[in-house]
């Protein structure tokens, strides 16, 4: 058996008395669409915060394709191949479009492109191939800030995409768009986990159980069910959980 691209076992945050994220297990694979629903509150973000090594977990460990790698830094969990998106906006609105995922790419590197020319075009290499992707060709020198909505939030999924991970970890994606925007959006997520390993947070039930492979149900930063999607709809905890919902 292939080790999964990213493995998560008995993942703890406590932020003082609350414990935001509680002995979550879970494995993301190549191919795999991989969604985690659950109310406000109930430890989304704070997960991927560990996924990614943004926050350093109080116990457990995390593993990418079989290493352990519980404990680094962003930076170098990044690099190991994991691409993340914010719930609230990152990009720089004073850039253009072609800087803000230059620049993710460049940092992925970790190599300053004014002392070396080569990274320089293998970051700009990378960013076009990841605007590409996502479909903003022709948008590359528009200033981010003055991007609509749903393209910018195409622009984080790019910069996400820009360092080649192979996992992409997407916090909220869809989150503000319109109908159309958030079906478009949708299939290219859909179509990034063909070659990519996705975790996927969102609130649009329609959607998660239209596109996902898996979904995981955090209440109160415990994982309460995991399985496919008819498993979770026909699950009555998950009933109980989101009673007055219709899943
Ligand atoms: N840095 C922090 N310090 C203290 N408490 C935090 C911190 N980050 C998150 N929390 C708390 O941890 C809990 C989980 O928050 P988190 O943002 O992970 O939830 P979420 O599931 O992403 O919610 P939403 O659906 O609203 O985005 C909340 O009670 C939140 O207030
Ligand atoms: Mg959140």
């Amino acid at each position: 058996m292939t080790a999964a691209a990213l493995a998560a076992h008995g993942l703890t945050r406590r932020f003082g008395s609350l414990v935001a994220v509680d002995g979550v297990s879970l494995a993301l694979s190549v191919g795999e669409l991989h969604a985690v629903i659950g109310p406000n509150g109930a430890g989304k973000s704070t997960l991927v915060n560990l996924l990614a090594g943004e926050l350093a977990p109080s116990a457990g460990r995390l593993l990418v394709g079989g290493r352990e790698v519980t404990g680094w830094p962003a930076w170098r969990i990044a690099r190991a191949g994991i691409g993340r998106s914010f719930q609230k906006t990152n990009l720089m609105r004073d850039l253009s479009v072609f800087e803000n995922v230059r620049l993710a790419a460049q940092a992925a590197t970790g190599e300053g492109w004014l002392r070396r020319a080569s990274a320089a075009g293998r970051a700009a290499a990378a960013a076009r191939a990841a605007i590409a992707r996502v479909g903003l060709e022709g948008f590359e020198e528009a200033k981010a800030g003055i991007l609509p909505h749903g393209r910018q939030r195409l622009l984080e999924i790019a910069m996400a995409l820009a360092s080649g991970p192979k996992v992409l970890l997407l916090d909220e994606p869809l989150a503000g768009m319109g109908a159309e925007e958030s079906e478009r959006i949708a299939a290219l997520i859909r179509a990034l986990a063909a070659d990519h390993a996705v975790l996927l947070i969102e609130h649009d039930m329609d959607v998660v159980f239209r596109i996902a492979d898996r979904l995981t149900v955090m209440v109160e930063g415990r994982v309460l069910e995991s399985g496919p999607p008819e498993a979770i709809r026909a699950s009555a905890a998950v009933r109980d959980a989101y009673l007055g919902h219709d899943l």
